[in-house]
C-alpha cells in the first residue's frame, strides 16, 4: 500500500483517483472546488485535504491532473502547493497536458529538494479514465519512473518512459498534432458520405477495418453525422494543447501547417459557442456553413 496524494478531481482525475483507492492505496484527495472532493470521499475509501500542501504531507507519491501550466504551478510550486510539504524521496507525477517547459522547471525544483518528478500526460479520454485504460506518456529519470510505474499502471493500458523530463509532454504534443489532422480528414469524409446519401454506420464499419480506420472514426463518425457534440474532449482544451504544440514547434524551428490551420478552424467553432463541444464538432463548419 502506497500513501498517495491526488490533486484535481475533474473529468479525468475523479475516476483515476478512484482506481487507486479501489486498488487498496491510502489516498488523500484535494480539489479546488471542495464539493467534488467530498463527493469523491463519499463514494471511495480515502480522505480529503484542505490544500495541496496538506494532501502532500507525508505522501510517497503526489499526483496532479489540473488544467494548464499555471494551474500545475499553483498546486505544486505555488503558495500552499504540494512542494511545501513533500519530503525528500517522494515523487511528484503530473498527468496534466502542459508544456515541456513546465515539466523541466518542476524537475529542477524537485531535484533541488531530493524529490523525484515525472511528467506523465495521458491519452484515452473520459472513457479511458473510467475504465482504467489510459495510455501514459512519461518523461523523467529511469530510477524515479521505476518507483511509480506500477502505481500508474492501476489505470493504464500502457505506461512508457520516453526520455528525460519533458519527453512525456513532447510525445503528447505529437499525439494531439496527429489527432488534428485525423479529425480534419474525418470531418470531410463524413460530410462527403452524408452528401452522397451513404449509410454512415455501414461506411464506418467497413472503413474502420482498412487503412483509413482510426479511434476517431470508430468512436465519433456516427455522432458527427448526427450532429451530437455534447460530451467528450472539449474544444477549449484541444486549442490549449495545439497552442502548446505550435509554441514548441516554433522553438524547434519546425513548421506544423496542418495543425496551425486546424487550430484556426477550432477558433471558428469557439466563435459559434462550441467551447465545451467535443473535438469531433469540427464537422459543424461543413454541415452548418
Ligand atoms: N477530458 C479529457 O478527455 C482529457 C484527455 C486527456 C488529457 N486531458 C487533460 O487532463 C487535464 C484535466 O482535464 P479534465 O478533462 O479532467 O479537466 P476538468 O474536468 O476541467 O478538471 C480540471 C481539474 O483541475 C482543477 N484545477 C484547474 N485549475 C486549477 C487551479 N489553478 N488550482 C487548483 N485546481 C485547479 C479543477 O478544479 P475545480 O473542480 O475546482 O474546477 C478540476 O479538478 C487537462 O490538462 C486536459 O487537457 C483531458
Amino acid at each position: 500500500m502506497t500513501s498517495i496524494a491526488f490533486i484535481g478531481l475533474g473529468v479525468m482525475g475523479y475516476p483515476m483517483a478512484g482506481h487507486l483507492a479501489a486498488a487498496g492505496h491510502d489516498v488523500r484527495v484535494f480539489n479546488r472546488t471542495g464539493a467534488k472532493a467530498d463527493a469523491w470521499a463519499a463514494e471511495h475509501t480515502g480522505s480529503v485535504a484542505a490544500s495541496p500542501a496538506e494532501a502532500a504531507d507525508g505522501a510517497d507519491i503526489v499526483i496532479t491532473i489540473v488544467g494548464a501550466d499555471d494551474d500545475v504551478r499553483a498546486v505544486t510550486s505555488g503558495p500552499g502547493g504540494a512542494l511545501e510539504t513533500m519530503g525528500a524521496g517522494a515523487v511528484l507525477v503530473d498527468h496534466t497536458t502542459a508544456s515541456a517547459d513546465v515539466a523541466r522547471e518542476l524537475h529542477g525544483i524537485c531535484a533541488a529538494k531530493g524529490i523525484g518528478f515525472v511528467d506523465a500526460p495521458v491519452s484515452g479520454g473520459e472513457a479511458g479514465a473510467q475504465n482504467g485504460k489510459l495510455t501514459i506518456m512519461c518523461g523523467g529519470d529511469a530510477e524515479v519512473f521505476a518507483r511509480v510505474e506500477s502505481v500508474l499502471d492501476t489505470y493504464a493500458v500502457g505506461v512508457t518512459l520516453l526520455g528525460p523530463a519533458g519527453a512525456g509532454q513532447l510525445t503528447k504534443m505529437v499525439n494531439q498534432v496527429c489527432i488534428a489532422g485525423i479529425l480534419a480528414g474525418l470531418s470531410e469524409g463524413v460530410h462527403l458520405a452524408m452528401a452522397a446519401g451513404l449509410d454512415i454506420d455501414q461506411v464506418t464499419e467497413t472503413l474502420s477495418k482498412g487503412a483509413a480506420g482510426s479511434w476517431q472514426m470508430a468512436n465519433r463518425a456516427p455522432t458527427m453525422a448526427a450532429g451530437e457534440f455534447d460530451f467528450g474532449f472539449a474544444v477549449d482544451w484541444f486549442r490549449k494543447d495545439l497552442g502548446i504544440a505550435l509554441d514548441e514547434s516554433r522553438r524547434l524551428g519546425t513548421s506544423l501547417p496542418t495543425a496551425a490551420a486546424v487550430d484556426q478552424l477550432y477558433a471558428r467553432i469557439q466563435a459559434r459557442g462550441g467551447n465545451r463541444w467535443d473535438t469531433s464538432s469540427l464537422i459543424d463548419l461543413l454541415t452548418n456553413p
